[in-house]
């Protein structure tokens, strides 16, 4: 059943057993939200490029990757799970959507970029909820020095400079040691070195998350930022941070020490530094208080007409449409594998953004055939218009009659 090529960005690939992207996902491919004037994603970016005036820019990267981009070049061992065709998209063997930012750091090194910002829309193959979209945007940010006195003496000044800034702010840290025996320095690092610049990576993100959430607590409230340790396969030491905001503490992003590796990859062996990726939609949720990731997506005026770029404004939810929930139960064929994600990407090929949340509401194995069994329940609620029952009956219908033709499932 299988096609011989697919259409991506206006060239034919030949497809083959590893192929899994799906129109749905194909169709998001040329919007690039990042890049739109006066869009939530477009303004919280421009705001984090504001924070590193003399760092380049970039947003205009293919999202077509190869493998060898995407986790090899990044060390990333063979059994990882990302490069799973159940985690990431493949348009065949050769080619997959980057899975996040970092897929371009070498490229990027690579061409003599020493401190740059690089927007672009990543792709995982994920469930369907409010906060979970196939498509989102990430900011990756990375520096590097010259690994000598002179890049160390760049770095301590710098250090210096932060340092007096973020003192007289309004802000705490939960701060843990640059280094420990859990998130140690590289083999052939100088540790001084590595702490340096670990400590200019903290500095630096504390800045810019003072920048994004200082401004919006209340009067006299400080800012709480924890640090905590991470791994990533291309850094070490590692980091994640969250932000404490409304009550909650919330994971931001991921960053580290660059590993040797990857600058020896970029052919820049003689320097050293830190890179750091930074998830847009959650931290545009919070900001703009938007409730459901879907959204970013809509075409509405009543959405798109209350941001303004430079702004961060607070959105004021129009009345929702109302849900329509409907279940589907199915045997799963003897040999079959079977994944959550596809069906979460089945229905999103056939419902599109009018899904808002699919859940799994029961599983069942049959003791004595060893038959499995499973319900899923899908919510169909448009965010810009009301549903006629013949129109949700007719994607249900679809739904059903794509598993069994996909998946040679017994619907019950
Ligand atoms: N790419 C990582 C992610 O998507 C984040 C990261 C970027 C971590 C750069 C370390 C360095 O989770």
């Amino acid at each position: 059943r299988r096609v011989p090529v697919v259409r991506i960005l206006g060239r034919d690939y030949p497809t083959d057993c590893m192929t899994n992207i799906s129109s749905a996902i194909r169709d998001k491919l040329p919007l690039r939200l990042h890049t739109r004037r006066n869009h939530p994603l477009a303004i919280l970016r421009s705001l984090v490029e504001s924070h590193f005036p003399s760092y380049s820019h970039l947003d205009s990267l293919s999202p077509l990757v190869t493998p060898e981009q995407n986790f090899d070049l990044l060390s990333f061992p063979i059994d990882h799970p990302g490069r799973s065709l159940t985690d990431s998209y493949y348009i065949n063997k050769h080619f997959m959507l980057r899975t996040h930012t970092s897929a371009h750091e070498v490229d990027v090194f690579s061409r003599g970029e020493t401190h740059w910002l690089l927007t672009a829309d990543v792709y995982r193959r994920d469930e369907i909820d409010a906060s979970h979209y196939p498509v989102f945007h990430q900011t990756e940010g990375a520096r590097i020095v010259s690994a000598d006195s002179h890049g160390m003496d760049q770095i301590e000044h710098d250090n210096a400079q932060l340092e007096q800034h973020l003192n007289r702010s309004n802000i705490i840290i939960q701060d843990i040691p640059h280094l420990s025996t859990t998130n140690p320095c590289q083999p052939h690092h100088d540790p001084n070195h590595t702490k340096l610049i670990a400590k200019n990576l903290k500095l630096s993100l504390n800045s810019l998350i003072l920048g994004l959430f200082g401004g919006r607590l209340n009067a006299g409230e400080p800012l709480r930022v924890r640090w905590i340790e991470a791994t990533f396969p291309w850094t070490t030491p590692s980091f994640e941070v969250e932000v404490f905001f409304r009550d909650k503490w919330l994971e931001i992003l991921g960053c580290g020490v660059i590993h040797q590796s990857t600058l020896d990859n970029s052919n820049v062996p003689n320097k050293l530094g830190w890179a750091f990726g930074l998830g847009l939609e959650r931290i545009a949720m919070i900001l703009f208080s938007i409730p459901d990731i879907r959204l970013f997506w809509s075409q509405d005026p009543r959405f798109l007409s209350q941001f303004k770029q430079g702004e961060i404004t607070t959105f004021k939810p129009y009345s929702k449409y109302p849900a329509c929930f409907k279940d589907i139960s199915f045997w799963l064929p003897g040999d079959a594998t079977f994944h959550d994600n596809d069906f979460c990407d089945l229905v999103r090929d056939v419902a599109g953004d009018i899904v808002e949340d699919v859940k799994m509401t029961d599983a069942y194995t049959q003791p004595k055939t060893n038959r499995k069994s499973v319900c899923y329940r899908i919510n169909y609620r448009s965010m810009d218009r009301s549903l006629s029952n013949e129109e949700t009956n007719s994607l249900h219908a679809q739904v059903a009659s794509r598993l069994q033709d996909g998946f040679g499932v017994e619907i019950r």
